[in-house]
């Protein structure tokens, strides 16, 4: 049986663009890009910046996955041919031009999916099937646990008449009743009596200066720089078993506070003053629910001006020791998740 000859060169010519390499393409690196900062603003702004990430990797996903599939759907594509050895014909193929020599290639249907086709979309597939596998539980326990448990206890802390005028007090208190002893905390407390509402100038409601121990370069427990208990202070000390657990209370008389892991130095409202601590010390945010102190959440200081009722706090959302929360410097500090 006589080979059949391709009849013209344009037949010729598509016989060899029958089987192809895909074009090169960004888009993956676009889809890397998105998924890279998607985890980051995981760890920085979740709402922010996962979402531009998210946005960022679904476009270039989107863009990829019309690439990959453009002849699947029947577009046409610009490709590279691919050059084969013809050396003899068989039936049902397609003999090579007189001028060459080499095998007959089957000819393939228009409307059939390509063996290369089949394995570039299998490759593909095969790919996205195992890196999704392997990628995502990693990510979910690298990432995920930083962002679980972060719920808001509120602390009770007893009576305010339990706490002189402008009286200091070395409190330690449980945060979570559940965790009992290794949830407790210490802060410096003061009362600084009544104040204008902010809200309603013509209202009165309690000041207090709430005071976080954990230091603000890597996180050790400062120390009251002062003498402690009524023999040093003139002023009791005392306990209270509140609706949180038990709480005690030592006067002190603080002339700032100290940090005995690097000597870092904070004066009695919390500003630094010396040593490697990079900002103020933290404060707790409070309510007073039926004439008790209640702590609510901490949150990050620069620096403070003035002091007591009168004092002027620049506050930041909570962040971790060695953070800065202004200047230059937060931009390039390492990034934490947050912290309670
Ligand atoms: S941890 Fe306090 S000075 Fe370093």
């Amino acid at each position: 049986m006589e080979p059949e000859q391709p009849s013209t060169d344009t037949e010729h010519e598509s016989l060899h663009e029958e089987t192809h390499l895909p074009p090169p393409t960004l888009w993956p690196i676009g889809f890397a890009i998105g998924i890279v900062v998607i985890l980051v603003g995981l760890i920085i702004n979740p709402l922010l910046i996962s979402t531009i990430g998210a946005v960022i990797a679904i476009v270039f996903a989107v863009l990829w996955a019309r690439d990959a599939t453009a002849e699947l759907r029947g577009e046409s594509l610009v490709v590279e041919p691919e050059r084969r050895e013809m050396t003899e014909a068989g039936e049902g193929m397609t003999a090579p031009p007189a001028d060459q020599q080499g095998v007959a290639l089957v000819q393939v249907p228009e409307t059939a999916v390509t063996r290369s086709v089949f394995l570039e979309g299998a490759t593909l597939g095969l790919g996205a099937a195992i890196g999704g596998l392997i990628t995502l539980p990693v990510a979910g326990f690298m990432v995920l646990p930083s962002f679980v448990g972060q719920e808001q206890h509120k602390v009770d802390l007893g009576p305010i008449e339990r706490f002189p005028l402008g009286k200091w007090f070395i409190a330690t208190f449980i945060v979570d009743p559940t965790q009992g002893e290794v949830s407790r905390r210490t802060a410096f407390i003061r009362n600084n009596g009544n104040t204008a509402n902010p809200e309603n100038p013509s209202e009165q409601v309690p000041s207090f200066t709430i005071i976080s121990n954990r230091c603000a370069h890597l996180g050790c427990p400062v120390q009251a720089n002062g003498p402690i208990g009524q023999k040093y202070t003139g002023v009791p000390s005392f306990k209270e078993h509140t609706l949180t657990g038990p709480a005690e209370f030592k006067s002190v008389t603080p002339a700032g506070y100290g940090c005995p892991c690097h000597g870092g130095q904070y004066d009695p409202e919390g500003n630094r003053i010396a040593g490697p601590p990079v900002r103020a010390l933290d404060r707790y945010a409070f309510e007073i629910n039926h004439g008790r102190l209640i702590l609510l959440s901490t949150y990050s200081v620069s620096h403070v001006e003035g002091t007591g009722a009168q004092a002027k706090i620049y506050k930041y959302k909570e962040v971790g020791p060695g953070e800065h929360v202004d200047g230059p410097e937060q931009v390039f500090y390492p990034i934490n998740p947050p912290h309670h």
